[in-house]
């Protein structure tokens, strides 16, 4: 067997130069030099007309974001929905959508996203006769300016007539899984804790996305469920304890949120909520929790990931109030509905 001789395998080796020329789009032709094609600037710091391209592409994206979405603005969706009152115990409709976003990585989106589910549902919520439909979080796959301005975009083309409130998603902010800020959620909706009210309910949107209640949101929760009328709380992640949604496999509590997860179930059920919409897992479900009914609804359009949920399959909520009575039906892709009985749900051990 012939050996390779140090010397010859060093010279084998192609030139570094000569590689990169080989790979760079601006390779050397014609007896051009190669030091010449190499790109001076490649590695080293942007110069000053780069950095005036970026402030001016940012400063052009926030124009096009702010035009986008200020018809959207949580602000002017109430004045819309104000007016059209409902009395005290008028019967009224509302719609509830779940997660839109299409997944964070191409992986996940080429294997469990059927591309266009949101924009389907949304326009079948706009042929329902509701009062306004909530948007229960994850709108974006992470808050970046790419993401909202193609959400805006979407919401710019589906001719939405019903008022179109939200409450803000993990995903929404800047990391959906780490301390980040929500900076294009509050610059384009507004404010992330709000309520309202709405022939003669109360209605109550709580910030969950990042993975906690503070101790100032729930002294405010508390005060502002302190009302004899109809509660329904909208919020984006479900409490750990509800674990029949948020245990995955050994992960006990992994879909939910943690720090005062149970505080929040005992002010609901203290201040006899009649509903708590939770998105954040990619499916359907209902549990009667301590005298409270919470109903997962996180089939907005996103993918429909492997959980601790058994049904997974994208739809929308009309919920009736009548008499102060809350009802669901729900509405699957396929336009079939059904009805979410009144009755006491059981699980057996
Ligand atoms: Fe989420």
């Amino acid at each position: 067997m012939q050996e390779l001789n140090p010397t010859d395998a060093a010279q084998a080796l192609p030139d570094l130069r000569t590689l990169w020329g080989s790979l760079s789009p601006r390779r050397p032709r014609n007896g051009e030099e190669l030091d010449e094609a190499i790109p001076a600037n490649r590695w080293s710091f942007p110069k000053e007309k780069d950095l005036e391209h970026d402030k001016r592409k940012a400063l052009a994206d926030d124009a096009v974001l702010a035009k986008l979405s200020a018809p959207f603005r949580t602000r002017l969706q109430l004045a819309k929905l104000a007016q059209t009152p409902r009395r005290a115990g008028e019967p009224f409709r509302f719609a509830v959508l779940g997660d839109a976003e299409p997944g964070r990585f191409w992986i996940f989106r080429k294997l469990f996203n059927v591309p266009g589910v949101f924009q389907r549902q949304l326009s079948a919520v706009q042929e329902q006769p509701v009062d306004f439909s909530l948007q229960l979080g994850d709108m974006v796959s992470r808050g970046i300016m790419r993401n909202y301005l193609r959400f805006f975009k979407t919401l710019d083309e589906a001719d939405i007539r019903r008022p179109y409130l939200t409450v803000i998603g993990n995903h929404d902010r800047l990391s959906p899984h780490h301390r980040s800020n929500a900076t294009l959620y509050t610059q384009t909706f507004g404010r992330t804790n709000y309520s309202f009210e709405h022939g003669g309910v109360r209605f109550v949107c709580l910030d969950t996305s990042a993975h906690a209640l503070t101790r100032f949101q729930l002294r405010w929760l508390d005060a502002v469920l302190d009302t004899p009328r109809t509660k329904v709380v909208f919020t984006h992640i479900p409490p750990a304890c509800l674990r029949r949604w948020t245990d995955f496999g050994a992960s006990k509590g992994i879909g939910g949120f943690k720090p005062g997860a149970v505080e929040l179930t005992e002010i609901v059920s203290r201040r006899r909520v009649s509903r708590v919409y939770l998105g954040h897992i990619h499916g359907f479900g209902v549990q009667d929790f301590k005298g409270v009914r919470y109903v997962l609804t996180g089939g907005g359009g996103s993918p429909l990931f492997p959980s601790g949920v058994n049904d997974k399959f994208h739809h929308f909520i009309v919920a009736s109030v009548v008499d102060g009575e809350v009802r669901e039906t729900v509405h699957t892709l396929d336009r079939g509905t059904f009805e979410i009985p009144s009755g006491r749900v059981l699980f057996s051990p």
